[in-house]
């Protein structure tokens, strides 16, 4: 496909699928003018995929490691139904007030408790089987740990989302063989693949979204 079809069909998927609602255009510019990571922000269509799946999945507790500035968040609680939660999880206490002002300025952050610390040390802190929907997107080098925590977390027929798995390429690129973050991801993926108990799907979308259900049915 040439460059200018291939940036045509960006601009159709875009117009064909839910806006993206103002606030969330407001909260990347905001990350784009005050913060250097701006674009770790999920866009558009990954925050209208997010959505999707959280109502498609309808759980009651939903757990998300990596807020960042809370775009996913806030779509995951786009998604989630009435007197449901979503606790995320942000390492970097700086982005506390910029995360609060966010959920602040949504009517879907009151179903957001944000916590600052440690993924892995907060997640420890649920009991096994608790958690109907994780989405990881936080540290790389760590996501085969995230991994274990999320298997035991999840209760059966619960999903877990993971982002980045694909990681720019470099999963299949040999120069990046000795990378820390590639090596956690290709970890969490070749871990992934050979799950017994699982149902796994790599969807190739923005950067990679591997989607792995437990099997067995949700009880809600
Ligand atoms: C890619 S960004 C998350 C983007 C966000 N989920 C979104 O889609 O809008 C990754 C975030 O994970 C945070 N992070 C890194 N290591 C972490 C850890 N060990 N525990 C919790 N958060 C961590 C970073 O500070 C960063 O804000």
């Amino acid at each position: 496909m040439n460059y200018e079809i291939e940036s045509e069909l960006d601009s159709y998927v875009d117009s064909h699928s839910s806006p993206e609602p103002d606030y969330l255009k407001r909260l990347t510019r905001e990350s784009n003018l005050r913060l250097i990571n701006g674009r770790m922000c999920s866009g558009h269509l990954q925050g209208r995929l997010l959505k999707m799946i959280t109502m498609l999945c309808a759980p009651k507790l939903a757990v998300e490691l990596g807020t960042f500035t809370g775009y996913s968040a806030l779509c995951i609680a786009e998604g989630l139904p009435e007197g449901s939660r979503l606790v995320t999880i942000e390492a970097d206490d700086e982005l506390e007030d910029f995360i609060l002002r966010q959920l602040n300025g949504s009517e879907h952050g009151k179903k957001v408790e944000l916590r600052i610390g440690k993924a892995l040390e907060i997640c420890r802190e649920f009991a096994d089987e608790s958690v109907d929907l994780m989405f990881i997107d936080a540290d790389k080098r760590e996501y085969p740990s995230y991994l274990d925590e999320a298997i035991r977390m999840l209760r059966p027929g619960g999903l877990i989302m993971a982002d980045n798995t694909l990681w720019a390429g470099h999963v299949c690129d040999p120069a990046y063989e000795n990378d820390p973050q590639t090596k956690g991801v290709r970890t969490f993926n070749d871990k992934a693949a050979s799950l017994p108990g699982f149902d796994i799907v790599i969807l190739p979308f923005r950067d990679g979204i591997t989607l792995l259900r437990k099997k067995g049915n949700l009880k809600i």
